[in-house]
């Protein structure tokens, strides 16, 4: 399913959509909306940055529309859905909430809630099937809340390929400074020369690697360096492992994270996570 923003010529289908019966009925506001008032929000909506309003395709068909409204001051999107009636119950209700939602947070790096009808027994089932879970249950409305979780499983041979492509991608390097032949990096993947070596999932995607080497340093690559997922991968590796044992002059008594020094960006967010820079690493200019 492709996702891209809605323009001017989706409107009517929206507005078609918008005031269907069941639509109608599991929205928080039920009265039929006029074609004046659809024209002047659609308007609004296009221009309005903290209004995001995506439509899923498939081939030449319009299946639904996934709406976030983003409230600043509490770093919030509220999200709502709506499927295109005729395509309702074919499992593409959740294929659009997890790929636009995977589209929306990619930009922008928020809490998502989502305020459905208690009578709303199919989105209630879609809204949890993909991560979302209740926060509050008042009168006849449950509010739902999302935040970016990671799964994360142990790099095996035959990650190679995968590896090589994010490899490949990678902009901040500590070890190597050219890209490798695949069959170079094959080895060194069959090898695994690290004593924990994970990957991490975003949704269904992986989006980078962690290792941790028998002198306590780790190292993180990730695709999207955003604070809450460095912050998850932490607490993932905090509460999972423990330092080995030290050995003067060799081994310190804690990990230490190894960042390229060309990477500010993770830099900024391990520091603002309370991280402390104890050394500095040089080489020689050639
Ligand atoms: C709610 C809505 C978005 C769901 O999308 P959908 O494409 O119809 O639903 P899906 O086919 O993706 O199914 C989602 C889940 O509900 C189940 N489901 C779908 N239709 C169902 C039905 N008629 N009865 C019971 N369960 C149903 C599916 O089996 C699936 O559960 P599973 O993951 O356990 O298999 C869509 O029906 C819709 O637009 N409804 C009107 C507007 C609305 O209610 N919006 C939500 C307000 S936020």
């Amino acid at each position: 399913m492709k996702i891209r923003k809605v323009d001017h010529q989706d409107s009517n289908e929206i507005y078609k959509w918008r005031n269907n019966i069941k639509s109608r009925e599991m929205s928080l506001n039920s009265r039929i909306i006029t074609i004046k008032e659809h024209n002047k929000w659609f308007k609004d909506s296009v221009k309005n940055n903290n209004r995001e309003i995506l439509i899923g395709e498939i081939d030449d068909s319009k299946i639904g529309v996934c709406r976030f409204e983003f409230n600043k001051e509490l770093n919030i999107s509220e999200v709502s859905i709506n499927i295109n009636p005729v395509f309702r119950s074919r499992g593409y209700g959740k294929e659009l909430l997890k790929n636009s939602i995977e589209y929306y947070l990619n930009k922008k790096n928020c809490i998502l809630k989502a305020q459905i009808k208690l009578d709303n027994i199919v989105s209630k089932k879609l809204f949890l099937s993909i991560g979302f879970y209740i926060v509050n249950e008042k009168k006849n409305v449950i509010e739902m809340e999302f935040k970016k979780k990671l799964k994360f499983k142990k790099v095996e041979k035959s990650d190679a390929l995968l590896l090589y492509e994010l490899l490949k991608k990678r902009v901040h390097n500590i070890s190597h400074q050219y890209l490798p032949d695949f069959e170079t990096h094959k080895n060194f993947v069959d090898s695994n020369p690290y004593l924990h070596w994970y990957k991490y999932y975003l949704f269904d995607k992986v989006i980078g690697t962690f290792y941790i080497k028998s002198d306590n340093s780790i190292g993180i690559y990730l695709d999207i360096t955003e604070e809450n997922i460095v912050s998850e991968i932490l607490d993932f590796i905090f509460t999972n492992f423990s330092p080995q044992e030290p050995i003067p002059s060799i081994v310190p008594n804690h990990f230490f994270i190894n960042i390229s020094e060309t990477n500010q960006n993770l830099k900024n967010i391990i520091e603002s996570l309370g991280y402390i820079k104890f050394q500095v690493s040089y080489k020689p200019k050639n």
